[in-house]
Formats: structure tokens, C-alpha cells, sequence
């Protein structure tokens, strides 16, 4: 029975755990105890599908609550502790914007969980696994009553398989992270200057040529969308064009608008190799090449790209000037312009929609097609006010190494979006995370996508006024540690990292300097790296092991907010003290390492900053506590330490250096900034 109704959404946001939160959750009585007796029965619409997702759904309920002899089960009575009824099934090609709503009622006596699709039925079953608590007796979930419908119908992650291969393997357990957080499109980015990673039978000089042996075979990328779609999940390609091709030019170079030859490109950026709209040719071999991806992937949309084509081949190309005069096109996005419309004849003739990035905007394409946008809120307004519906990824980079805050903080209808008509609006259809992966391997590239993707996959799917931000990252903790139950390595991979640059297992000292440090931001690894990096360069420095965000920065700098606030709760100051201590003498023992490690010796500077930073910030703590003013020429030394501490070293950002600031302001008497700067 229903009894309670929390009286705050807070309160049942942070006593549940739920991420994405819900749209409505209703607190009961009591607790439904799950052992080996659990079964489920199947009361509603059954599809071979929904077999499978009780299946999957089980294999995760064992593995967190197992107790020998494991006996959970489908049941053929109607009287199983989780009974589910869908109202209907599912298409055979998952669509945009099928139902994925559900409703999930707990009671001391059992479950109920109705939805009107094997979709909804998805959802329901990731928020019930995540409501299970282990218990003194065994584990159980909370009695709940749970309404939810996701808010946006393209919720994605894009991954960059072109810059570094990713493993079939690796791709498996981000799809197990989706599915956990509700994420319902994996974008697969599947061609780049570095690599085509996918088996053309039609042109096999595609993979063989351009991408040093690591690609995908069709058959994987068969498996891989049929794994997707078990977990409720579609799979777009893309295929970048005209521009980001180089690869397709080492096997093909008669599609280029240059002489050639062409090599795989190792380094990063942006390169002059680019498709030459003006062959006919180059639309015999799209038409064929897009025709056999088309028969690969089932998924309504086609991603072609079509973002950063410098024009400089173009320029360069004789024939392709001439073009331009006979066709009175005027500049280079004119040419692209008429690539574009090509292009979306082919692929409207193999049945499917096309998407590509901001650049292939123009009025001249018919309506139906998608814009994603990585330029901001404002282009995807003004996309949906010419009749275009999009998708935002400006803000939701997660190679840029923002804070989860920030990323939760872009909101797909703001800015010039926030004023669209309701209609207007509608055309807004989510966004997607995108992870470029210049910068990340097998080995970090979970850590670079989570925990952080399910702050953006709350934002996408709960209602637009869930905007706690301390309640989201309390919920995201406990997600990232279900997400390392699922396999995902974002946790597991640190420690190995830091090992294997310090080459001893004596990590102590390392793991307190790394648990605070960020990588640069945005694009500034590029802009500072001592040597271009290349796609050989091994990712094994300390700024491809620290994570995006430092949770023990973030707890000081709150730690830090209160004390200065004169609001701080007992333990606070100790706490504090603590952290500065251990990372004033951290550099004493970490020294003789770095004189050990080549690896870890690019992060000396580093460590005798934060020890200069835990001495200030002691200090500044002495000064408080005896309520006397620091000297005036001290506090101006700290304060140049500090300085000096926030610049980017080893590529690296010391992220406790302004709240270090805050504490030498405060000893001085100096008002404090209202904030600590966000990242
Ligand atoms: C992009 O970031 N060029 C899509």
C-alpha cells in the first residue's frame, strides 16, 4: 500500500539512487525482500525479444544479489514477485520515438511493472535493478511507485572508432552503460583521416588500405546491433564526407579532390584531403557504398558528416574552379551545398534519412533531415525554425574533460531555443554525448565516457526541472560503482594506470597527487603538447590516468565554501587539514620515485606545487583560527604560489588551487570571491 508521498522531490531523489530520475516517484511502505525465490511472470503482449530482456535483466539481478542456489526464474504462473505486463511489442526496426514508458509498483508483496512496449519494459527493469539494496537478511527493493516517460526520444552517445579503434569488446559494456542509464542511440563514428574502420565487400581496399588491420568485419557489426538492440538501443553510423576522408583516398584515390597518393593520417586536426563533388564517379561509388551500409544497417538514419572541410583541395583543383563557374557556385559551402543534395538523393534512394553535423544546413535540403549540432543551442533554433529537427552535442563533448556540472548544465532547449514556438520546439529531438577519441584507448576510454555521460543522460531524459546539482552528483557516485558492476572500467583501469607509470605498487603517494588533478580542458592538450601527438603516441602519461573530474577536489572545494562561509559543520576543518597535510608531504614521498620513473617525472613540478598549496592553505587555516590577519607581504607570496599553481603543467590542472586561493584570501581579511570559479 501507498502511504507516504515524499515531500520533497529532493527527498526522494537522494533516497532512491535513481539515475535518470524519474517523473514521478511515490514513496510506500516497507520493502520487497528478493531471494532465490524471485521469479518473474510474463502476464502481457510476449515477444522473442521481451525473452531476452527478462534474461539479460535476470543474469544482472543474479550477479548483484546471487546467494547459492541461485534459483530466480521465469515463472508460467501469473503469480511471479515481478509481474509484467507490456501492452504491445516492439517494431521490428526499433524507431524513433517509440514509447518507452513505463510504470513499476512495489510492494511488500511484490512487483508489478506495466508498459505499453517491450521498450518500456527496458526502461522499468534498469530502474528496479537499481533500486536494490543489500539488506542485513539478503537485499530488497524499497515498496515504490514509479510513473516515467523519457522527456527527449534521441538520448545518444557517439563513439569515435575512426581516430582509435575501438574493440568490439569495449563497445559491448558502453552498451551496457547506456542501457543502464536509459540512453536509447549508439552513434557510431565509423570513418575519419585515421582510420575507415568497417568491411566494405564492395570496395575492400576501404579497411584493407585504410586501417591498418583494425576494423570492424560485418558480421561484428551485425552482433554488435543485435546486442544493441536487446537493450533497447539503435545503432547509426557515420560515414564522414566530403571532408575527415582521407583514409577512404589511401584505397581510393580517384575519389579525392587532390592528385594523391594518400596516406592514413597520424596526426590530429583538421586536413585538406576532401571527396570531389564534381565527378560523377564519386556518386557511382556512394550510391554502391552507401547501398551496402544501408543493407548492414537497419536503423532509419544515416549519418554523413559533413563537418570542418577546409577547401583547400578545392581551391587547388583546376577542374573543380571550372565546375564551379559553369554551376554558379559561388564558394566552397555552395559546392558543398550541391555534395550535400547529392548525397541525400543516394540515400533517401536506399530508404533511409539523412544526418549530419551543423555545416550541411542549407535551405535547399528537403525537411526530413537531421541537424546535430556541435556549434551550440543557437544553430539547432535556428535549424528547427527553417522546419529541421536536430540534435544538440555542443556541451555534451565529454573529450573536452568538463565537469559533470557543466555538461548537466546544457540544456537542449536554451538560448535561442528557449523561445522556439511549441511546434518549433517539438523538432528538437535530445542530443548525444560525443567521445573523440584523439586522446583515449581501450584502456580509459570508459573513464573518459562515465560516470559523467549519466549526468547527460538525466538531462535528456527526466523532466527539465531536475536540476539539483548536489543530488545529482550523490546519484551519479553510486551509478558510476552499478556502472563498474556492469563491467564498464572507468573505475577499474585507474590503479593498474598509475602502477604501471610509477612501475612499483607503492601508488599511495601517486593516487593522492592524481585524485586531485584534472587533464587540460578543452582543446588546450593540443594546443600545449610539447610534440604533436600522433594516433602511435602511447596514451600512457598521468594525464591519460587522471579522471575527467576530481571528486576530492569537488568535496573540498565545498568543504572549503563552508568554512570560509562561517557555516562549517563539525569535522569540517579536520577534514580539510587533512587533505592540505597529506599533500604538503606527499612530495617528500614521492620524490625518489619520479627519480625512478621517466613517466612519472613530468609530474614533479606538479607535486611541489601541491605541497606549496597544503602549506599555504595550513597556514591560512592558522591564521583564521587565531583570528589574526595574515601579514600583507605573505599573503601576496601565497597568493603568486596560487597563481602559479593554476597554470597547466604537464598538461595537467591542479583543480584545489583556487580554493587554496580562498582560504589565503580569507586569512587576510580579504572579502572571498562568492564562489569558487567553476571549471
Ligand atoms: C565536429 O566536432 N567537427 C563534429
Amino acid at each position: 500500500m501507498l502511504c507516504a508521498i515524499f515531500t520533497s522531490v529532493v527527498e526522494a531523489q537522494q533516497s532512491l539512487n535513481l539515475m535518470p530520475l524519474p517523473e514521478k516517484v511515490q514513496a510506500g511502505n516497507g520493502r520487497l525482500v528478493i531471494d532465490r525465490t524471485f521469479s518473474v511472470s510474463l502476464a502481457g503482449h510476449h515477444e522473442a525479444r521481451l525473452d531476452r530482456v527478462v534474461e539479460i535483466f535476470l543474469g544482472q539481478l543474479r550477479q548483484q544479489t546471487g546467494m547459492p542456489p541461485i534459483d530466480m526464474k521465469v515463472t508460467d504462473s501469473a503469480s511471479g514477485t515481478l509481474v509484467i505486463q507490456a501492452a504491445g511489442g516492439t517494431k521490428q526496426v526499433q524507431e524513433l520515438g517509440e514509447d518507452e514508458s513505463y510504470k513499476l509498483d512495489i510492494s511488500d508483496s511484490g512487483a508489478k511493472l506495466k508498459a505499453p512496449t517491450t521498450l518500456g519494459v527496458m526502461r522499468g527493469l534498469e530502474t528496479l535493478l537499481q533500486l536494490v539494496r543489500t539488506s542485513s537478511d539478503g537485499f530488497a527493493v524499497p515498496a515504490v511507485s514509479i510513473e516515467d516517460s523519457p522527456r527527449f526520444s534521441w538520448r545518444g552517445l557517439m563513439i569515435d572508432a575512426g581516430r582509435h579503434f575501438i574493440p568490439l569488446d569495449v563497445l559491448k559494456r558502453n552498451l551496457d552503460g547506456m542501457a543502464a542509464v536509459k540512453l536509447n542511440v549508439f552513434h557510431w563514428h565509423l570513418s575519419e583521416n585515421q582510420g575507415f574502420r568497417i568491411e566494405s565487400k564492395k570496395f575492400p581496399k576501404l579497411q584493407e588500405m585504410g586501417s591498418d588491420g583494425l576494423y570492424y568485419t560485418q558480421n561484428e557489426v551485425r552482433d554488435l546491433i543485435k546486442y544493441a538492440r536487446e537493450r533497447g538501443i539503435r545503432v547509426v553510423p557515420e560515414f564522414d564526407m566530403p571532408g575527415h576522408s582521407t583514409a577512404w583516398f589511401v584505397g581510393y584515390p580517384e575519389l579525392a579532390s587532390g592528385p594523391g597518393p594518400y596516406q592514413i593520417e597520424r596526426q590530429w586536426g583538421v586536413f585538406d584531403p576532401a571527396m570531389d563533388p564534381t565527378k560523377e564517379e564519386t556518386y557511382k561509388f556512394l550510391d554502391k557504398f552507401i547501398g551496402e551500409m544501408a543493407g548492414l544497417f537497419p536503423d532509419q538514419f544515416f549519418h554523413i558528416g559533413g563537418d570542418e572541410v577546409n577547401g583547400k583541395e578545392w581551391d587547388a583543383n583546376p577542374k573543380i574552379q571550372s565546375f564551379m563557374h559553369v554551376h554558379g557556385l559561388k564558394d566552397n559551402n555552395d559546392l558543398q551545398a550541391y555534395f550535400n543534395q547529392r548525397v541525400q538523393k543516394i540515400v533517401a534512394k536506399h530508404g533511409k534519412t539523412m544526418l549530419g553535423w551543423d555545416e550541411i544546413l542549407r535551405p535547399d535540403l528537403p525537411k526530413d533531415i537531421v541537424i546535430q549540432s556541435w556549434r551550440g543551442p543557437d544553430s539547432l533554433a535556428q535549424a528547427a525554425k527553417q522546419g529541421y529537427r536536430g540534435l544538440l552535442s555542443s556541451g555534451y563533448y565529454v573529450d573536452l574533460m568538463w565537469s559533470a556540472e557543466r555538461h548537466y548544465a546544457t540544456e537542449p532547449q536554451s538560448g535561442a531555443a528557449a523561445s522556439l514556438t511549441p511546434e518549433e520546439q517539438k523538432r528538437i529531438l535530445g542530443g548525444e554525448a560525443c567521445m573523440w577519441s584523439e586522446y583515449v584507448s581501450p584502456e580509459n576510454v570508459d573513464s573518459r565516457i562515465w560516470p559523467r555521460t549519466a549526468a547527460i543522460a538525466e538531462r535528456l531524459w527526466s523532466p527539465q526541472d531536475v536540476r539539483d546539482v548536489n543530488s545529482m552528483y550523490q546519484r551519479m557516485a553510486v551509478t558510476s560503482r552499478w556502472l563498474d558492476g556492469l563491467g564498464l572500467t572507468h573505475n577499474s583501469s585507474y590503479d593498474p594506470m598509475l602502477r604501471r607509470i610509477a612501475g612499483t605498487d607503492n601508488i599511495a603517494g601517486l593516487k593522492a597527487l592524481a585524485d586531485v588533478l584534472e587533464p587540460v580542458k578543452d582543446y588546450t592538450r593540443e594546443e600545449t603538447a610539447p610534440a604533436p601527438a600522433t594516433s602511435a603516441s602511447p596514451l600512457n602519461r598521468v594525464v591519460d590516468a587522471v579522471r575527467p573530474e576530481s571528486a576530492t577536489a569537488r568535496q573540498f572545494t565545498d568543504a572549503v565554501n563552508e568554512l570560509v562561509g562561517g557555516a562549517a559543520k563539525p569535522g569540517v576543518e579536520a577534514r580539510v587539514r587533512e587533505l592540505l597535510n597529506r599533500w604538503r608531504d606527499n612530495q617528500v614521498e614521492l620524490q625518489s620515485q619520479f627519480e625512478k620513473s621517466l613517466l612519472l617525472k613530468e609530474v614533479a613540478p606538479v607535486s611541489q606545487s601541491l605541497s606549496a598549496l597544503g602549506a599555504a592553505g595550513l597556514a591560512a587555516l592558522d591564521y583564521l583560527d587565531r583570528s589574526e590577519p595574515a601579514p600583507a607581504a605573505w599573503v601576496t607570496a601565497q597568493l603568486a604560489l596560487v597563481e602559479q599553481a593554476k597554470k597547466a603543467q604537464a598538461q595537467l590542472l591542479i583543480m584545489v588551487a583556487p580554493s587554496v586561493e580562498k582560504l589565503v584570501q580569507a586569512s587576510a581579511g580579504q572579502p572571498a570571491p562568492s564562489s569558487v570559479p567553476a571549471k
